[in-house]
């Protein structure tokens, strides 16, 4: 195997959502930057994020309150002092994104329209709600919340004579080595597949950093764009990372039920201001789960809703916001209005068939609040991660918040680091002489379908021991089917994505036989009680 010393960088960042993109901004004024995006630079959640941001803001509000809404959420299995680094850290987080540019809605423009105050003038932000949280405290950009911070933060870093931003390039693994110090392990570099050469290259770099979003494409319903397949986690996994509360995938209860409406959420902040969840025959029901009602948790919320459904044998609920007068539905929701209205749906008039769908992957690789792995110089931020933050429920829109706060703190972690980290010289080349191209894409797409839909049946809302053995025996026999395929093959996108999705299903029903009780998102009917004892479920490779 040869060595190459080809392309390097400083910094490389696999991922240009929120995570990826605040990292490279925050890190561009004493580093070189390279971000790397295996679609366009658009397609992770973050540009599909709606709600918006929770952060503490308003003075009636505290750090304290939101740090207990985020506990209670997590069900005792959130980190505290992690929480409260979060929390404390968000009102931070907005200033530097009104820095940045984000066009936030503001409480004195006319609803719906957006103002860009300065850092000055946190406090004139409209406030939104969501459920779990105690107060008003979502920061949002109408209801399209993630497009506005993608695009600002997008622009700054094209602007940045120091970050170089690559599409169509998918980190395959990482490159690690013994640790000088033999302590463990370090990163120095990830072999990319450029998707219009579809060669392999080697990337050296002193610093890595995975910022490559969820899993949630493990399932067959979900709100995420077809990237997210866990390929951070894999890879980390691979490279001898630990990962931890893989069991904990967040089902959001409102996905626009549609069969032309592919993932489409409905923001949890129309039930915030005021929407109904509804039975086929008009009755509200909510209130028979949780004195929330339909501002309960996610996961109690998502629960009654596959109950409700299950019992009554209906294809989908309902959404109502049509008794709210239509001009504040049409400037507080306009992305949601056009896309219902384009589907047959007066939203102002007509409620929106909804059903759950999978969301969020609150697990992940497992994170200190700088973002630092098990690996030297290897990072992880955003939702690839597990920092402690979630517990076993993500409180909403405290997954935005998570993805800037460990940004800010991974980038103070490299520039404490820069002066004594080196890059290695050469790392050996990528060995392509044993394979031949891929001649048999039905054996992909065929697993790929059949491990979405198994998970979708056995591993979901509800689970069971046998459901989750039977996903067990499925997923080893697709495992060995797609390492053999592999092995043979010159790798593509969707044979890595297959690979690490494969992966990444194995791990989270690793994760779920080995909880025995149920709490938050992990419900079985074999263990229906919560246990005494909240533990996160971690696994070493
Ligand atoms: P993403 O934004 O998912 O970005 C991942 C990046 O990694 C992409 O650029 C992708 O191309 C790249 N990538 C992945 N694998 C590879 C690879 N192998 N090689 C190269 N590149 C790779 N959270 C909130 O807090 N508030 C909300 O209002 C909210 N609304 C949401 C609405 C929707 C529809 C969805 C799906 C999620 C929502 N969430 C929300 C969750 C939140 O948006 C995500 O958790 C967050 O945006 C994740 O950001 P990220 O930077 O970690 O990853
Ligand atoms: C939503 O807008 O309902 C999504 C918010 C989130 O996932 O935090």
């Amino acid at each position: 195997m040869s060595a190459s010393s080809g392309r390097n960088t400083d910094i490389l960042i696999i991922g240009s959502g929120a995570a990826g993109l605040t990292l490279a901004l925050r890190s561009a004024d004493f580093a070189r930057v390279t971000v790397l995006s295996k679609g366009s630079l658009q397609e992770g959640a973050t540009f599909y994020a709606q709600g918006g941001i929770a952060a503490v803001l308003d003075d009636s509000d505290s750090i304290e309150s939101h740090v207990e809404d985020t506990l209670t959420a997590g069900v005792g299995l959130c980190h505290r002092p992690v929480v409260e680094h979060m929390v404390s850290h968000s009102a931070e987080a907005v200033g530097w994104l009104v820095a940045q540019g984000v066009p936030f809605t503001s409480k004195q423009g006319s609803a719906g329209s957006s103002a860009k105050p300065d850092a000055a003038t946190l406090s004139s932000l409209h406030l939104t709600q969501e459920g779990g949280h105690s107060h008003r405290r979502i920061i949002h950009a109408t209801d399209a919340t993630g497009k506005a911070v993608f695009e600002t933060l997008r622009g700054q870093a094209e602007k940045h004579p120091n970050i170089e931003l690559l599409e169509g390039c998918t980190a395959v693994d990482l490159v690690t080595q013994p640790a000088q110090d033999g302590s463990g392990r370090v990163c120095v570099g990830v072999y990319v597949l450029n998707q219009e050469s579809r060669k392999v290259e080697a990337i050296r770099a002193r610093f890595v950093a995975l910022a490559t979003g969820g899993a949630s494409k493990a399932y067959l319903y979900t709100t995420n764009p077809d990237g997210a397949s866990g390929d951070g986690i894999a890879m980390a996994w691979r490279a001898g990372c630990r990962v931890a509360n893989m069991e904990f995938n967040q089902f959001h209860p409102t996905c626009l039920y549609h069969p032309h409406a592919k993932s489409f959420l409905i923001t949890e902040a129309l039930r915030g201001e005021g929407a109904y969840l509804e039975l086929p025959d008009g009755e509200r029901f909510m209130e028979r789960f949780d004195n929330r009602k339909e501002l309960a948790p996610r996961d109690i919320v998502a629960r009654a809703i596959d109950h409700e459904m299950k019992r009554l044998g209906c294809d989908c609920v309902f959404l109502n916001i049509s008794h709210k007068p239509a001009d504040f539905i049409r400037n507080h929701f306009p992305t949601i209005y056009e896309r219902c209205l384009h589907f047959g749906i007066d939203i102002t008039r007509e409620r929106i068939p909804v059903v759950p769908a999978a969301h969020y992957t609150c697990g992940g690789v497992m994170v200190n609040e700088r973002g630092e792995t098990d690996i030297q110089n290897l990072y992880a931020i955003g939702e690839t991660s597990f920092s402690g933050l979630h517990g076993a429920n993500r409180m909403a829109s405290n997954s935005l918040l998570e993805c800037f706060v460990v940004a800010f703190g991974a980038a103070e972690s490299i520039r404490g680091k820069q002066q004594q980290t080196t890059l290695v010289e050469a790392i050996a080349e990528w060995d392509e002489s044993r394979v031949t191209d891929s001649d048999d894409e039905v054996l992909v797409s065929h697993d790929w379908d059949e491990i979405r839909r198994f998970m979708w049946d056995f591993v979901g809302i509800v689970r069971s021991s046998k459901r989750l053995q039977r996903a067990q025996r499925r997923i080893q026999l697709i495992r060995e089917e797609v390492r053999d395929y592999y092995i043979k093959h010159k790798v593509t996108n969707d044979n890595l994505e297959l690979r690490n999705l494969a992966l990444v299903s194995e791990l989270i029903i690793r994760c779920a036989l080995e909880r025995k009780e149920s709490r938050g998102l992990h419900f079985t009917l074999d263990y229906p009680e919560q246990a005494v004892e909240a533990r996160d479920t971690i696994l070493t490779p």
